[in-house]
């Protein structure tokens, strides 16, 4: 990539041809969502799964109020996280997606956007089936 260049053809590829876009019904069991914002800019960015008996991430989806680079990081987390434990999701770091995006740094907040959703996604699906009395091992 050439450095007068300020944004990645991938950043680019994400934004033009999101993958995922949309959300769960809160209501929808198996349905955790992470709603966040980014106090600097004012952008915010929902991340929505749904989860399996199993623990595993089987589908997801992301809507993002923000920059091209805040709607790639989500649109790349939806393609990087289905398939996923909620265990292995939740490691991911926003640096990874930085890197993987190659976005510059102004834009790190971004990707650290995308990191927070999914834990919040994952926090808000953990709560619920605590709230069911539905605990599974496997996942905390
Ligand atoms: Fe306006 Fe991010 S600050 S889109
Ligand atoms: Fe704030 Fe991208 S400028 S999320």
């Amino acid at each position: 990539v050439s450095s007068n260049r300020l944004y990645h053809e991938k950043v680019i590829d994400h934004y033009e041809n999101p993958r995922n876009v949309g959300s769960f019904l809160k209501t929808e069991k198996n349905v955790g969502i992470g709603l966040v914002g980014a106090p600097a800019c004012g952008d915010v960015m929902k991340l929505s799964i749904k989860v399996n008996e199993a623990g595993i991430i089987e589908d997801v989806r992301f809507k993002t109020f923000g920059c091209g680079s805040a709607i790639a990081s989500s649109s790349y987390m939806t393609e990087r996280v289905k398939g996923m434990t909620l265990e292995e999701a939740g490691k991911i770091k926003n640096t990874e997606i930085a890197q993987e995006l190659s976005l510059p740094p102004v834009k790190l907040h971004c990707s650290m956007l995308a990191e927070d959703a999914i834990k919040a996604a994952i926090r808000d699906y953990d709560s619920k089936r605590k709230a069911t009395g539905n605990m599974k091992a496997g996942h905390i």
